[in-house]
């Protein structure tokens, strides 16, 4: 595909992965590398136009973890250094940063050099989101001030000659106002990248690479009927047709009627081989007795493993094993420098040792790029929307042990929940929803009797990926009806909580 780049040196911003999705959303490609990629590496790629430095949590004035290749600074390519980065560009050239001295953090106010290509178009006066405890406090050679904040903390610089610019600010967060225009500015004006980023394209040159890579051979896909093993499955049928073979294991765990409507949008599909093993009982026996979090990804990620290594070996040879690989898996697992909070199980993702190559096609995009993708290659938007669910399924719902009847009880919550949101139309507004069943019990009264059953907590929450979150302010009267419903429908609940938690603090998931 013919389209510009742009390189990202991730020092470990929570921010980094939302800078390479701005600039896609700008029509450019983007890629996120390690921060001590060096020179040479960056510049094999040949459609390179420039290079964005990220924030990050350490500090220039102590950190040893953090080395980057300077020479990139003397590279001819532009440089955009974010908080961290422009710290690091001005430590490079000889100034200096001061530690808490003067952190900011929230809003702040800053007047910028309107004359200067990167604030070209903007008033002198911007809104921009600030988080840093370290700022610069001298600078010397040849970098000069752009912008400075109202409580005088030096907010953007740039070098005298070269096209190297920092921002103390963050650009890529929504609360900067402009923040888009800036990185617009950086993108086209400075690094005169051209837009060349589209879907479309993007589809056709993959089907290409899919059909080079696998010529005559068989594929082997393990379809989860999530987003990302859907979409791949599609357009890897595209590119292969009848090569492809696809696995559905049916754990047991997933939300009521999903895995008729999984089956019904591939098997009615012309020419697409799918395979249904229905390992409910197993699945279910060996959760038997388990109640650790962590212990029961382990089990499900085993048991799926266990049950597609034996229909595969039923079905003929493959050399290829096709996976809906997301850019957010790859950077989590392996480039990325932040911290992770909570080791995701996919059962879509395999251990890569199975003995096949493996076909990643989705693997430089991010999810919303691949429902864009879903939509281009025709899948329906039961499928391309479909809310994001867990791996393990409905188990990381249940705290404690998942028995059919704890199953039944959160399956059926969670098909009221999402009714009752549908029915007020709010199913755009929530990103995600779920019912999670406690292992509290609590009294009740029904009639004239008493009580003693659990307590069933509902989540809504809205979200642009999935890596912060906010409950969903849900009106009381479509809370009400959800509770009414389930108090009512399902019995041995006797009480219906709602989760007003943050990410962070809290995660998405109770487990
Ligand atoms: P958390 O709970 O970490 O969840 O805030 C963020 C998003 O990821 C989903 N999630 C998982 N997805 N395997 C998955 O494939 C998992 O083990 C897993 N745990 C959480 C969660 O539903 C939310 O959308």
């Amino acid at each position: 595909m013919n389209h510009d780049t742009i390189a990202i040196l991730d020092f470990g911003s929570q921010y980094t992965q939302l800078i390479a999705r701005r600039i896609r959303e700008l029509g450019v490609f983007s890629v996120i590398y390690p921060h001590d990629t060096t020179l040479e590496m960056l510049m094999t790629d040949e459609s390179l136009k420039g290079i964005i430095l990220s924030g990050g949590p350490n500090s220039v004035n102590d950190d040893v973890l953090m080395a980057m290749d300077e020479r990139i600074f003397e590279c001819g390519l532009p440089v955009l250094g974010i908080c961290y980065g422009m710290q690091k560009m001005v430590h490079h050239y000889g100034g200096t940063i001061d530690s808490g001295k003067r952190p900011e953090y929230g809003v702040s106010e800053i007047t910028v050099d309107v004359t200067d290509p990167l604030f070209e178009g903007l008033s002198k006066i911007q809104k921009v989101w600030m988080s840093h405890g370290d700022d610069v406090s001298m600078l010397v050679g040849p970098l000069i001030i752009l912008a400075s904040s109202n409580h005088h903390v030096i907010a953007s610089i740039r070098h005298e000659m070269r096209p190297l610019y920092g921002v103390q600010f963050h650009p890529e967060v929504r609360n900067t106002e402009h923040g888009t225009k800036m990185l617009s500015n950086f993108v086209f004006k400075i690094c005169q990248a051209e837009k060349g980023w589209q879907m479309a394209a993007f589809a056709d040159e993959e089907i290409k690479k899919i059909k080079d890579l696998v010529g005559d051979k068989h594929v082997l896909l393990g379809l989860s009927g999530g987003v990302d093993s859907s979409v791949a499955a599609r357009l890897i049928h595209q590119a292969i047709g009848d090569q492809l073979t696809s696995v559905y294991v049916d754990h047991g765990l997933m939300r009521e009627g999903e895995t008729e409507e999984i089956m019904d949008a591939f098997h009615t599909h012309e020419g697409f081989n799918i395979i249904k093993v229905d390992a409910k009982a197993l699945f279910l026996s060996r959760l038997k007795g388990i109640t650790d979090p962590e212990m029961k990804r382990k089990v499900i990620g085993q048991t799926f493993i266990d049950v597609f290594k034996a229909e595969a070996s039923k079905l003929r040879h493959f050399d290829f094993l096709a996976q809906g690989t997301l850019y957010t898996d790859v950077i989590e697992s392996g480039i990325g420098v932040a911290k992770t909070i909570k080791s995701h199980h996919n059962v879509g993702g395999l251990p890569k040792d199975l003995g096949f190559r493996l076909v990643e096609p989705l693997k430089t995009l991010f999810k919303d790029e691949v429902r864009v993708l879903g939509k281009t290659l025709g899948l329906p938007d039961s499928i391309v929307n479909r809310q994001p669910f867990p791996g393990p399924g409905l188990a990381i719902r249940i705290i404690g042990e998942v028995t059919p009847q704890s199953l039944s009880m959160v399956r059926e919550s969670d098909r009221i929940l999402r009714d009752v949101i549908k029915a007020h139309g709010l199913e755009a507004v929530v990103w995600q929803s779920l019912s999670v069943l406690t292992p509290i019990r609590s009294v009740g009264v029904m009639g004239d009797n008493r009580t003693y059953g659990y307590v069933l907590a509902l989540r809504a929450i809205t979200s642009i990926d999935g890596m912060t979150a906010d409950w969903a302010r849900l009106p009381y009267e479509v809370l009400e009806e959800a509770s009414s419903k389930i108090t009512n429908r399902i019995k041995g609940i006797t009480r219906v909580v709602y989760d007003i938690t943050s990410k962070p603090p809290a995660t998405i998931e109770w487990e």
